[in-house]
């Protein structure tokens, strides 16, 4: 013990001689500052990213002085930043001639305080109007972008800017917009204002924790809205295809669709929320302590407010060291919410086994697994299903099927995906396939159902499958099948196969089952070419039988049967009480004719949903 001690001595004996001399240098070189903290972002030198402000105004004089004010203040860091003022007319034919000097005067005032107001961070341009066009028109016609480099921020006369909010919508546009590791197609844009709207009926209320700075939501701010140019574009063209077709932006169960059945095209946010809709785009909002925001509104009286109601928020001032404008996050660290704010989990898509675990465990906490095979099925009758399940709040799904844009793109939109090409690729090297090499579809397609199930199973869940041609008409219609006494429940009409999580299940579905299940497929191949599709069910239902397993026979009279019957509305009603199916090969214009007869189809022209249904979790 005493050595280390004795070794100790020398060093320290140095240091008090040392001393004096360290305390004469700390004296003549005082500690240098701490560097400041960078604030702004150097642009890339190659890019061509040109931001304007597009500010809209009206008669409000003194809202629009203070936001150009504050839009002056702000820190630019020597970037040029235009500014493009729209300034809309009073409308003649709603006032008396009494009011015209009044509100010739207004204008007169507000065009005056324009022309003496300095921009130094780039040109000015003032477009007055001729005629009152309004808000919807004051938007829409306010922006063209002329390259993908070119973006818009759109502010109201009655908004205020924190100083440090182009810092913040430029560290965005670099992070977010031009480094590819985390650009995404799906981001439109970002708001500047706090986010306190949920426009789904009956959605979540707004709930973040304090750490989470910036997430994606899908819905547009109009107070302080940075624009990207692509999806803009795809809005302008979107909109003009709709108006000129007389098709109005009804999405139900927004709260946003009563507004425009109130004010029509005063306002346009309806149309640009049915549109994100149906593209199923995001928004970047932040989230700050103390209802802090970047952009806050005074909620003047005008179209939006009958009487001024002041900010809605605090505005960010320069002194909040707090906020972290630089280092932003991950994209994929940020977390997406739809209009219900409901968490959306966009891109699971199962590639290989062991992604089995995570992206099952992110379903719904049931024991159940709903494996929908894309197979064969069509978008517009696939696309109806999952409005269904979204209605009857049933998440506990998983897409099956060979990879296609389709797919890639449901995934995307937060829908979970088996990938079955590459799953396939992925289990033929685990050598579960013994036998010749195969890459034909069916053996495929078995492979990739029989070892999902498998899977599910091993995970200690009891799994469904069947192709898109079965409506659940309840939460727990699959449920209300289960039979304790069974381990396998089969429908050959309906081509619907339960597995139950049980031990003895287990014992019979091992990779040994798998691969007589593959092999009957390749066998079936080589005798009868045309049987693709719909025969996975059966193939296993006969395998059991060869085995002599007990399978529970489902009761074909709860399904609608027969595509032959076109005029089967009897048969149809007589059996609504669980689910509705149909044969998987009948043609898909038929199955839509019928649904719609029975107010199931869900689906609008745009294969999306018709509404936002929202359930509070
Ligand atoms: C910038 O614009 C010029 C002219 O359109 C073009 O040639 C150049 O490739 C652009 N640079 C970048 C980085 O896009
Ligand atoms: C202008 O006023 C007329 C008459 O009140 C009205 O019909 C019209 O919709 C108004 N225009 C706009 C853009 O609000
Ligand atoms: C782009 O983002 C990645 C991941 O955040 C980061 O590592 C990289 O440095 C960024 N590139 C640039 C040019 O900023
Ligand atoms: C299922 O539906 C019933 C009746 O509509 C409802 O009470 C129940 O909460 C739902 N369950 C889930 C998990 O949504
Ligand atoms: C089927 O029933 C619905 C609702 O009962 C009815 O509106 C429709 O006309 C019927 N269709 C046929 C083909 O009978």
């Amino acid at each position: 013990m005493a050595t280390p001690a004795k070794k100790k001595v020398f060093p320290f004996l140095i240091f008090i001689l040392l001393l004096p001399t360290i305390f004469i240098v700390i004296s003549l070189y005082p500690p240098p500052p701490p560097p400041p903290p960078p604030t702004y972002f150097p642009l890339p030198s190659n890019s061509n990213f040109t931001l304007t402000i597009k500010l809209l105004t009206f008669n409000r004089l003194s809202a629009l002085s203070r936001c150009l004010h504050s839009l002056s203040a702000a820190r630019y860091d020597h970037d040029t930043v235009h500014l493009h003022i729209y300034l809309d007319h009073f409308n003649v034919s709603s006032i008396g001639s009494s009011k015209i000097d009044e509100k010739r005067r207004v204008s007169m005032e507000i065009l005056d305080f324009l022309d003496g107001f300095k921009w130094d961070h780039g040109q000015k341009m003032v477009h007055y109007r001729t005629g009152n066009v309004g808000l919807q028109a004051q938007w829409l016609e306010a922006w063209w972008p002329t390259s993908d480099d070119e973006f818009a921020f759109v502010v109201e006369d009655d908004l205020q800017l924190s100083p440090l909010y182009y810092r913040f919508l430029k560290g965005l546009i670099m992070n977010y917009y031009y480094n590819e590791s985390n650009f995404s197609p799906m981001v439109y844009g970002a708001s500047l204002q706090r986010p306190r709207f949920v426009p789904g009926k009956h959605g979540n209320k707004i709930q973040l924790d304090i750490d989470t700075h910036l997430f994606l939501y899908q819905l547009v701010g109009t107070w302080g809205q940075l624009l990207f140019p692509k999806p803009w574009k795809e809005f302008r063209l979107w909109y003009d295809d709709h108006k000129a077709k007389n098709i109005r932006p009804i999405l139900d169960g927004m709260v946003t669709t009563g507004w425009y059945k109130k004010m029509g095209d005063k306002i346009w946010t309806p149309w640009f929320i049915k549109f994100i809709h149906s593209r199923g785009y995001f928004n970047i909002y932040t989230n700050f302590l103390g209802e802090r925001a970047l952009s806050v509104s005074h909620r003047d009286a005008g179209v939006n407010y009958g009487k001024t109601v002041g900010p809605d928020s605090n505005l960010v001032d320069e002194t909040s060291t707090d906020l972290n404008l630089v280092n932003l996050p991950l994209l994929n660290h940020l977390k997406w919410y739809d209009y219900c704010f409901k968490e959306v989990l966009p891109n699971r898509i199962i590639k290989s086994s062991n992604e089995f675990g995570l992206i099952v465990q992110s379903l719904q906490h049931l024991d159940t697994i709903l494996l929908v095979s894309v197979y064969g099925a069509s978008e517009s009758i696939l696309m109806n299903l999952l409005c269904h399940f979204q209605k009857l709040n049933i998440f506990n799904y998983i897409l099956l099927g060979p990879k296609s844009d389709f797919i890639v793109d449901l995934a995307r939109r937060g829908h979970p995906v088996i990938d079955a090409d590459q799953l396939f690729e992925h289990i033929g090297h685990q050598k579960l396939l013994k036998t010749k090499k195969s890459s034909v579809e069916l053996t495929r397609e078995f492979m990739v159902k029989a070892f999902a199930i498998k899977k599910c199973l091993e995970l200690g869940y009891t799994t469904w499958i069947f192709h898109a041609n079965i409506i659940p008409l309840a939460n727990d219609s699959f449920a209300n099948f289960v039979d304790p006494s069974k381990d396998f429940l089969v429908s050959e009409t309906s081509k619907l196969l339960s597995v139950r999580s049980s031990p003895s299940s287990k014992k019979i579905w091992v990779d040994d089952f798998v691969y007589k299940i593959v092999a009957i497929a390749e066998s079936s191949r080589s005798k009868d070419s045309s049987s693709i599709g719909e025969n996975f069910v059966s193939t296993v239902k006969q395998l059991l039988q060869q085995m002599s397993i007990k399978l529970g026979l489902l009761d074909d009279a709860h399904f609608l049967l027969n595509g032959d019957d076109i005029h089967g509305n009897q048969t149809f009603s007589r059996n609504m009480e669980k689910v509705v199916s149909w044969p998987p090969k009948m043609n898909s214009d038929m199955i839509k004719k019928r649904l719609v007869n029975f107010d199931m189809w869900a689906v609008d022209d745009e294969l999306s949903c018709s509404a936002v249904v929202c359930h509070k979790s």
